[in-house]
């Protein structure tokens, strides 16, 4: 078991280990012996040296285990443009992971992440169709009140945590808004989310596979209830995402029951860990960088007249903060036939890891990658992946992203972490799990 991939057993990683940056010399020994299985804490702060050291040195890299992992920006654009050849779809790794009679292999092999076409196709569509611009946009008065109630108790006390208190206790709130899950009800979500989400790390004991499970039952057991409530009284479907999901498209295409109930739960799990560690990234990395916060701020106070200028400054900087900390770095493939990435040759069969944490500080994309440039243009980062997978939720997660750091920094524009933060200690999901901090320094 690794610490880095195992949810419960976190590394206790602070501040003061990610700066200074790793040694080159230390980079370059991790980098020799890469191997996901065994990342060293120091990793885990920073992992960017390394992946310099394996941009440049290997950047389609045979590990250990059999697998690729790539940290070229070009060869995971490729990659992702080639979908025909390198598959989602997880039927193969998940049957001797789960077993096929478990509720997890079901969970994971009917989401659309872990398809290939017609299924993903189908389901993509739908989906797409119900997360309409009206619906997302229907949701903004209430994320505003949400961030709004949480910023006042965090002013009545005068600290906080940045993660517990406020970024964590967003996306559970916008996501049952947008499924229409009543209030007094939300509250197993997060709890099925993490265990659902823990138990795709690559090495699971039996406590983890058992939580697995047994969410991913009640969940469905859950919203069988919700959507048999919601046949009986649908809603508008130009506005309720899960109304427009039962009923399909006007061209008769429907999801069946189980496609239906799955790709509910993958909806509620999808944004949660990802967005959380969006807001809770950014502002950490403000409070790292001084410079570049002050910069944002006087920016925001020149156009506080200018409601459109403020949301595009917001927009390239949510942009900067998910190129720079990618809430999810890492993604898969499997090859179905023998390709050739970055001038190597890939067997059929060939497990790829992309490293979009990797990519997305590839110096032949980003000018001066290292820098947190929260002006930065023509930002083409690999946060939300790219192609036929690419993140059915971005637009969703740019507003909650927009809307949770400009009206934190609105009202706290002197905040300041009083103790060193906790990352998780995991190399696939970046954020931390605690960042207190005092509203004015
Ligand atoms: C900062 C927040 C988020 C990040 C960084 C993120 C990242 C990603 C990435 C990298 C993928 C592609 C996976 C792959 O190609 O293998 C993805 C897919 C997806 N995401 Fe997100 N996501 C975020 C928020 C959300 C939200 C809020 C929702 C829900 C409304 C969502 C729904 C989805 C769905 C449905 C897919 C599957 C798309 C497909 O397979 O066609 N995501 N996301």
């Amino acid at each position: 078991m690794t610490q880095a991939n195992h949810p419960t057993q976190r590394a206790t990683v602070t501040a003061a280990d990610i700066t200074p940056p790793l040694p080159p010399e230390r980079a370059a020994a991790i980098a020799a012996d890469f191997d996901l299985r065994r990342l060293p804490p120091a990793f885990l702060a920073n992992p960017y040296p390394v992946y310099a050291v394996l941009r440049e040195r290997d950047p389609v890299r045979a590990m250990p285990d059999g697998t690729w992992f790539l940290t070229r920006h070009a060869d995971l654009v490729a990659v992702y443009r080639d979908a025909a050849t390198f598959s989602s779809d997880k039927h193969v790794e998940f049957a001797p992971k789960y077993g096929t009679d478990s509720p997890l292999y079901e969970h994971h092999t009917t989401s659309l992440v872990f398809n290939d076409p017609p299924l993903h196709t189908r389901v993509r569509k739908l989906i797409m169709g119900a997360l309409t611009r009206r619906a997302i946009a229907d949701l903004e008065p209430g994320l505003i009140a949400l961030v709004d109630g949480l910023l006042d108790a965090i002013e009545a006390r005068g600290s906080g945590d940045l993660i517990e208190d406020f970024a964590a206790a967003i996306p559970v709130e916008i996501i049952g808004n947008l499924l229409g899950v009543p209030h007094d009800e939300r509250g197993p979500l997060r709890g099925w989310s993490l265990a659902i989400l823990g138990a795709l790390e690559p090495v699971l004991t039996p406590a983890q596979q058992q939580a697995g499970e047994r969410a991913v039952r009640e969940m469905l057991d859950y919203l069988r209830g919700l959507v048999a409530e919601r046949r009986r009284h649908p809603l508008d479907p130009q506005r309720d995402v899960l109304t427009r999901l039962i009923q399909g498209e006007g061209d008769g295409e429907r999801l069946t029951e189980t496609e239906l109930l799955h790709n509910c739960i993958f909806l509620l799990n999808a944004g949660h860990e990802t967005t959380t560690n969006l807001i809770g990234n950014a502002l950490v990395c403000l409070h790292e960088w001084p410079q570049e916060k002050a910069r944002l701020l006087q920016r925001l106070h020149e156009a506080r007249d200018d409601r459109e200028r403020q949301e595009a400054i917001l927009s390239a900087a949510v942009d900067e903060f998910l190129r720079f900390e990618s809430s999810n770095q890492l993604g898969n493939r499997r090859a179905l036939r023998e390709a050739e990435i970055g001038g190597v040759r890939l067997p059929a069969g060939a497990l790829v890891t992309l490293c979009i944490g990797a990519a997305n500080r590839d110096p032949a994309v980003f000018a001066d990658p290292e820098r947190l440039d929260l002006s930065r243009t023509d930002n083409r980062h690999l946060a939300f992946g790219f192609g036929v997978h690419q993140c059915a939720g971005l637009s969703l997660a740019r507003l909650e992203g927009r809307i949770a750091i400009g009206r934190f920094l609105a009202r706290f524009p002197r905040y300041a972490l009083s103790e060193p933060p906790v990352r998780g200690g995991r190399a696939r999901f970046r954020g931390f799990l605690r960042a207190p901090f005092v509203t004015a320094a």
